[in-house]
């Protein structure tokens, strides 16, 4: 059984719904509770809503609990739940601007929040023999940009949290590793960033953009046996817009 943190979100709702799609049960959790809701009602008896506040150490260890309780064990979490409202990302600036009280919510959610999914999970997982962690990172975790340093910072900080803990607890049968999206097409990216598609679309390798069900599928393998030889792994899922020289959008253009 899995427990997605952030479930309620575009990406969240899309592992949700191929995980039990592929004959498992979801714990949905997100700080939005009645969107929670609406991801897991269609989904049955394979999959329970729960509230979390992925800022608050006591309420991760509550849902870990609950799927324990709930479902008898915990054998996958997708630590995936991020600050992604358009107030907070507007504060998320330069390192000169950005209100530390914005740093700190952002880090404490983005990252601190999948480090203690990982210290109440491990221990329900070992003792079932192993489990698969992934944490969902991005491509802003690689490279620097003109703005975002506290979001950037803290999907950087998730790649090598993923690392250490591959690497800490993969002798006791636990994997962990980390997607990287590049831009998905999601509710939360039209409505926070919505001329950014267009610009993107243009540095490309593939001719379209991303969408949540693409990064589904890559959770879904990593959570799988079919993985069961990778561990401590980043795995861009990006369309190719970060491996190519910059100067491919002026030669090559718009796609989509
Ligand atoms: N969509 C993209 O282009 C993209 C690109 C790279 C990385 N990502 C990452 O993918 C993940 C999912 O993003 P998404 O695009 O589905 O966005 P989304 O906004 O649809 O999903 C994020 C979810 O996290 C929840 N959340 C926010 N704060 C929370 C908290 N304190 N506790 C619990 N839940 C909380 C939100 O309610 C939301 O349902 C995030 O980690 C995001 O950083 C997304």
């Amino acid at each position: 059984m899995a427990v997605i943190t952030g479930g309620a979100g575009g990406i969240g709702a899309a592992v949700a719904q191929r995980l039990v799609a592929e004959g498992g049960a979801v714990v949905v959790a997100d700080i939005h509770f009645a969107n929670a809701q609406q991801v897991a009602q269609p989904l049955g008896d394979a999959a329970l809503a729960v509230h979390l506040d992925a800022g608050q150490a006591d309420s991760i260890a509550a849902m870990i609990e609950s799927a324990v309780s709930h479902f008898g064990g915990i054998d996958i979490l997708h630590n995936n739940a991020a600050i992604t409202t358009p107030e907070i990302q507007r504060q998320d600036t330069t390192a000169v601007d950005i209100p530390v009280e914005v740093w700190r919510q952002i880090l404490e959610v983005n990252l601190t929040g999948y480090l203690l999914g990982c210290q109440f999970a491990i221990p329900h997982m070992i003792a079932r023999g192993g489990g698969s962690i992934i944490n969902t990172a991005s491509n802003s975790g690689m490279v620097g940009d003109v703005a975002r340093i506290g979001y950037g910072t803290a999907k950087a900080g998730v790649i090598n949290l993923t690392k250490h803990v591959a690497t800490q607890y993969g002798r006791s049968g636990v994997r962990c590793n980390a997607v990287a999206p590049g831009l998905i097409l999601t509710e939360a990216t039209q409505r926070s960033v919505p001329e950014l598609a267009k610009n993107y679309a243009r540095h490309l390798a593939l001719p379209r953009l991303g969408r949540a069900e693409d990064v589904a599928a890559l959770v879904a393998y990593l959570a799988s046996e079919e993985a069961g030889y990778m561990t401590g792994q980043c795995i861009s899922i990006d369309g190719g817009s970060l491996m190519h020289q910059p100067h491919f959008a002026d030669f090559v253009g718009e796609t989509t």
